[in-house]
């Protein structure tokens, strides 16, 4: 039974346009795959939104529509992309150097790629450190430096004639930094960029000129950024969505559908410890003991909150976990991930569960940069604001209202995304009770 439907969503007409800060591996290899979907060069494999369907209604009933016929969504053909980047290789030349993507297919998408060329971008090496490029704004205050963003986004936006833009961070991992008394309220967070704070990072600085210009911004990687409090003010002050924070792609994709498992069968955990070798740039980044720490930070967060071992002591509370990156050159973005885990069960028998997922980042991670383009424009239009906790399918640290547990059981996450499409179309939720199948 379907009822009036709780909001009301614009429709999606126009151009939407796709903003990046950080135009590498994953960027590039979003943008060419939606460039190469749309020439017939290839299916968008991994995008809820062009390939899933939903369920409506009861499982006698069978609706069943494509997600993309069921709420009203971007199209590709409607998407226009701009980014930063600290190098001045074009989205063609930068798809090259990340080695993901064969050249075949980089032929057929290399006239838009090559067209892309990054806008220079706000960088503090202090933030970054394995990387330095000639690209950057050098002039004035960070606040200086933020209106240099609101205005690249009001030019972008007005040259290809931009109804609606939506930001999402797809830079390098910043080093790992607490918020600090410059966070806390937009005034003391504006003060602080009048005054270049060095507790402000580039990340902020872009979001934060993303919100000044009306743009929904998503945070793909792990440092602290929109994750403040000031950010988060304004976000609802401006009324725009919000999410991240850390695509999940590999080693915790895989982690967030196991740990659930375990737990439902009350199997206990001795140790879970996971490795990983990559050769992208990346794993370069990566590599600094300060981009590792927000990486490490997210990915080894997931467990604690999945397994609740205050709930469960006897099964969980004494967990060994480890996460290990190792920047590897020969593998490329080919990235291996190991994972060994000790469980245990009946009368505390100890097994053993290896793990080697031999994935590709950037292609694990594209989809979910068009995923997240497309529902954070759905939201805008929907006139849903600050964090979209109904994103968190998306990410490895998800966001969340402040003192609420994140939930990372993939399997919650997409329930949760699905009944939040379902309610903004006034259809019932699925609760999977069930009962009524049996009267
Ligand atoms: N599976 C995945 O690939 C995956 C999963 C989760 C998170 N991430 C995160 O996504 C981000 C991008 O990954 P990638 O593989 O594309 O990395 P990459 O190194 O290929 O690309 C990052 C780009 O950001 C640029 N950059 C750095 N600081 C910048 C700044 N201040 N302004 C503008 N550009 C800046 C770099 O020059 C680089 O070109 C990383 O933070 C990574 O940790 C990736």
């Amino acid at each position: 039974m379907s009822v009036e439907p709780p909001v009301k969503i614009a429709p999606a007409e126009g151009k939407l346009g796709v903003l990046m800060p950080g135009m590498g591996a994953v960027a590039t290899t979003f943008v060419a795959g939606v460039e190469a979907v749309k020439r017939g060069a290839g299916l968008p494999i991994g995008s809820l939104t062009q390939m899933a369907t939903i369920r409506l209604g009861k499982r006698t009933e069978g609706r069943s529509p494509y997600v993309k016929d069921f709420v009203p969504l971007a199209k590709l053909d409607d998407m226009v992309f701009g980014g930063w980047d600290i190098y001045e290789d074009t989205a063609y030349e930068a798809a090259l150097n990340a080695k993901v993507l064969e050249q075949s297919l980089l032929d057929v998408v290399k006239e838009p790629l090559s067209a892309l060329k990054p806008m220079k971008a706000v960088f503090e090496q202090e933030y970054v450190k394995r990387i330095n490029g000639p690209n950057v704004k050098t002039e004035g205050s960070k606040m200086d430096k933020a209106q240099a963003l609101i205005d690249d986004i009001k030019n972008f936006q007005k040259t290809n004639n931009v109804d609606r833009t939506v930001m999402v961070w797809c830079g390098s991992t910043e080093v790992f930094h607490r918020p600090a008394a410059v966070h806390q309220t937009l005034a003391s967070f504006e003060e602080g960029l009048a005054k270049s704070d060095p507790e402000i990072a580039p990340s902020q600085i872009y979001a934060y000129a993303s919100l000044m210009a009306g743009v929904p911004f998503a945070n793909g990687a792990p440092n602290l950024t929109h994750d403040i409090p000031a950010l988060l003010d304004l976000s609802r002050d401006r009324s725009l969505p919000i999410c991240g924070k850390d695509f999940k792609t590999g080693q915790t994709f895989m982690k967030t559908l196991l740990a659930p498992a375990f737990k439902a069968r009350m199997l206990g955990i001795r140790g879970w410890f996971s490795t990983n070798i990559l050769g992208n740039r990346d794993g370069e980044v990566l590599e600094d003991p300060g981009s590792f720490k927000s990486k490490e930070e997210t990915k080894l967060s997931v467990l604690e909150h999945i397994l609740q071992p205050d709930l469960y002591p006897e099964l969980y509370r004494d967990l060994y976990h480890a996460v290990r990156i190792n920047y590897y050159p020969p593998r490329g973005d080919a990235k291996e991930g190991w994972d060994n885990i000790d469980i245990f069960g009946w009368l505390g028998y100890p097994m053993q569960i290896k793990i080697d997922f031999l994935c590709r980042d950037s292609i694990l991670a594209a989809p979910i940069v068009l995923d997240l383009v497309i529902f954070m424009d759905l939201a805008q239009r929907a006139g849903m604001k600050g964090i979209q906790e109904w994103l968190s399918f998306y990410f490895k640290a998800p966001m969340t209202a402040p003192g609420l547990y994140p939930e990372h059981d993939l399997f919650i996450q997409l329930m949760k995304l699905k009944n939040t499409l379902r309610w903004m179309r006034g259809e019932d939720l699925i609760t999977h009770l069930g009962l009524e199948y049996y009267d």
